[in-house]
């Protein structure tokens, strides 16, 4: 059975896509079978992983697939795009595009119970994958808690800022709520902090001062603030130039804690 993990936080620009995108890519590119649903409307992760423009998808999103009830006519193979070889797993997308925006709209018109609308969908394909990602939007409205009613795991991001600390506390507190009342099987993988700038001391502040409070929770690794990283976001993850592989290095180790983490 595919482990579907969110990755998340309430806070814009905090590395949620990049993340996906990386980790995702990186399990791959390892020969696991990797699902990704984009679940933002800004469809960001489709972007970066297809390199296409969101107009390819009109139509064909995990807005459809949620009003049809079928995810499998809606999933956009990425192993033929350029930046991909043979030796990865199978990469597949289910892509988002504005048209997420009106979910909650959608699916009262067709009685669709929206907190479980992705769960429905997604447990029909785990079996099919290794790991399920799904990108999370920037707020704690229904989008994020229908992601986390389909999740077995959320991974919780930590951009080095004071604004995405102090979101933290409040994004675990909504992960206890729907462990309690609405998914028990939800799990923390863990909190990821990422966007280091070494040299400012409120950045590692920031991030030791998580660790005193979280201890464990707390991946080892930290992801820096790398141009190599920003640039993915236009041309694809790559995996081939020294440089590439620098900035990916601390990804690598954060996918090796995560399998660790999720597979135990
Ligand atoms: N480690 C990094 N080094 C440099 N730039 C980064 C890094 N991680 C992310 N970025 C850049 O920061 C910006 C925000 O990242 P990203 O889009 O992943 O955040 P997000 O949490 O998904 O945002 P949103 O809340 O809008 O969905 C992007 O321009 C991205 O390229
Ligand atoms: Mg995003």
């Amino acid at each position: 059975m595919g482990i579907v993990i969110s990755v998340g936080v309430q806070k814009g620009g905090a590395g949620k896509t990049t993340t996906t995108a990386i980790t995702t890519y990186l399990l791959a590119e390892m020969g696991y079978n990797v699902l990704v649903i984009d679940f933002d409307a800004q469809g960001n992760t489709s972007r970066i992983l297809s390199k296409k423009s969101l107009s390819t998808f009109t139509n064909r999103t995990v807005m459809n697939a949620i009003i049809e009830k079928d995810l499998n006519k809606f999933i956009y193979n990425l192993n033929e795009t350029d930046n991909i070889n043979e030796k990865f797993g199978r990469y597949d997308l289910l892509p988002a595009d504005d048209s997420l925006a009106s979910l909650s709209e959608e699916a009262e018109k067709r009685k669709i119970n929206v907190a479980y609308s992705l769960k429905e969908i997604v447990t029909s394909i785990k079996s099919n994958y290794d790991f399920i990602f799904i990108d999370q939007p920037p707020h704690l409205g229904a989008h994020t808690v229908a992601a986390l009613i389909a999740s077995d795991y959320s991974i919780v991001m930590l951009q080095s800022e004071p604004l995405c600390y102090f979101a933290i506390p409040r994004y675990l507190e909504l992960l206890e709520q729907i462990k309690e009342r609405l998914n028990k099987n939800l799990k923390l993988a863990g909190i990821l902090a990422t966007m280091l700038d070494a040299r400012t001391s409120i950045d590692k502040q920031i991030i030791e001062q998580t660790r005193l409070q979280y201890e464990d929770w707390v991946f080892n690794t930290v992801i820096k603030r790398k141009n190599r990283i920003k640039e993915f976001s236009l041309n694809g993850v790559q995996h081939r130039t020294k440089e590439d592989k620098e900035a990916l290095l601390p990804y690598v180790e954060f996918v090796e804690e995560l399998i660790q983490r999720v597979k135990q």
